[in-house]
């Protein structure tokens, strides 16, 4: 086959500010996933894209292309509407499994295709994987049945869709070129649009726990995926929320399970209740569902029934113990004042550290190891009380976590919090 263009062209074209055509857009997406354009040719034009940028139509484009280069979902056998929804991660962040039985007590079908946590945000797959018997891998023959039977389903993405992505995902990774607003939101939307949802709510974090720690850039990065999504036909919106302190009391696989479950039950963290409630009205609202009140489905128990009939389907266990860490570490405190600030970031790094994270792709993760919090920012704390304690099976991990956490927590006696709002921003097309 003759190749239209020649890469060299393109990256020079970027290099030196120009615009990319549509079609040098779909060939250079398109060779490259075919092996045709090299990795240090599409390295050069990710650098150029991150120093440059790209505007609406480009990203638009470069998303589309990600997106033809794989398979596109159809969930129109189900007879409810889809809705999903995407955070961008952070550190305890687990309420896409409260949330997924949730919405499909109120009448939505959500088809949750996620990943697994590299670096210090833990992965949804990771977490569920700590029950019993639970599997992650589905053909997408068993995706539609889980979907049909118990309205919701989190599984891992197939090979099959946007193998671009897949590529380019792990050459930005080592060729820093992973901070790009338009590289980004190309990314996460081409996986969701292909996905077939035709509701999508976006949590975008920001704080020292988020991949966009600076609020007008996740603001910037929602209103550019809110008008990916919305452009393709998905009723898209997003909300900018708070990662400068953990979400809840846990970060790490078992624990954050347990955590959830508890929200199902009706307890929990009363930030994980808020956000878990604020996204599902967003997402039973954006798919078109009327007179459903997420709270109520939490309050009588039909959120729980879900879940318990989701991890079944899926071969696991909802009554199983959850595995528990060999070892534990309490971290007391120094001294006696209000905690007013817990660095998210510091804690994520401490509970990869200690086996619930991964360094390398495919490395085996430890089920019950992470971190539990005993107080948050807001808190008054006594010396000598307990305000964190660490799990792992490897007592060795110790002393990398403890050494992270130093000066993670600051207590002040008479000492003012000074928090993100749970919610800083609210986005729609
Ligand atoms: N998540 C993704 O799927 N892609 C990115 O580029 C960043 C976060």
């Amino acid at each position: 086959m003759i190749e239209p263009f020649a890469a060299v062209e393109i990256i020079s074209a970027k290099r030196d500010r120009n615009e990319l055509t549509d079609t040098q857009i779909d060939w250079v997406v398109s060779a490259y996933t075919r092996g045709v354009v090299a990795d240090e040719q599409m390295s050069a034009l990710l650098m150029a894209i991150l120093l440059n940028g790209m505007n609406t139509r480009e990203i638009a484009r470069w998303t589309n292309a990600m997106i033809n280069s794989g398979e596109r979902m159809n969930w129109s056998k189900l007879d409810r509407p889809t809705a999903d929804k995407h955070s961008t991660g952070g550190v305890g962040d687990k309420i896409t499994l409260p949330l997924a039985p949730l919405v499909a007590a109120c009448g939505g079908a959500v088809p949750q295709l996620s990943g697994r946590g590299l670096g210090h945000t833990g992965g949804t797959l990771d977490k569920l994987e700590s029950i019993p018997g639970w599997r992650a891998e589905l053909s997408n023959d068993e995706m539609l049945k889980v979907l049909q039977d118990c309205g919701a389903v989190i599984c891992a993405a197939g090979a099959g869709l946007a193998p671009a992505d897949k590529k380019l995902y792990a050459l930005r990774d080592v060729t820093a070129t992973v901070e790009a607003i338009p590289l980004i939101a190309s990314s996460i939307m081409s996986k969701k649009i292909a996905e077939g949802t035709s509701a999508l709510v976006l949590d975008v974090k920001t704080g020292s726990g988020a991949f966009m720690s600076d609020p007008k850039k996740a603001a910037e990065l929602a209103r550019t995926m809110v008008a990916l999504g919305t452009a393709a036909g998905v009723k898209t919106r997003a909300l900018v929320t708070a990662m400068d302190v953990p979400l809840g009391l846990t970060a790490g696989n078992a624990l954050e399970v347990r955590e959830s479950v508890e929200v199902l039950a009706g307890g929990g963290p009363a930030d994980v209740v808020e956000l878990t409630i604020l996204l599902a009205r967003e997402m039973i609202d954006a798919a078109g569902i009327v007179g459903k009140d997420p709270a109520d489905a939490l309050r009588d128990g039909s959120a729980m029934d879900h879940w318990r009939r989701m991890i079944s389907a899926q071969g696991g266990n909802p009554d199983a113990a959850l595995p528990v860490a060999k070892e534990s570490h309490q971290i007391l405190a120094t001294n006696s004042g209000t905690m007013t600030a817990m660095d998210a970031m510091k804690v994520g790094v401490a509970a990869w550290r200690l086996g619930a994270g991964r360094s390398r792709q495919g490395e085996k993760v430890q089920a019950g190891a992470g971190v539990e919090l005993h107080a948050k920012p807001g808190d008054y704390v006594k010396q000598g009380s307990p305000i964190m304690t660490l799990f792992t099976d490897e007592p060795a991990r110790f002393e990398r976590a403890l050494e992270v956490l130093t000066g993670a927590v600051i207590i002040v006696e008479g000492g003012i919090v000074d928090r993100l709002p749970l919610v800083l921003e609210r986005i729609e097309a």
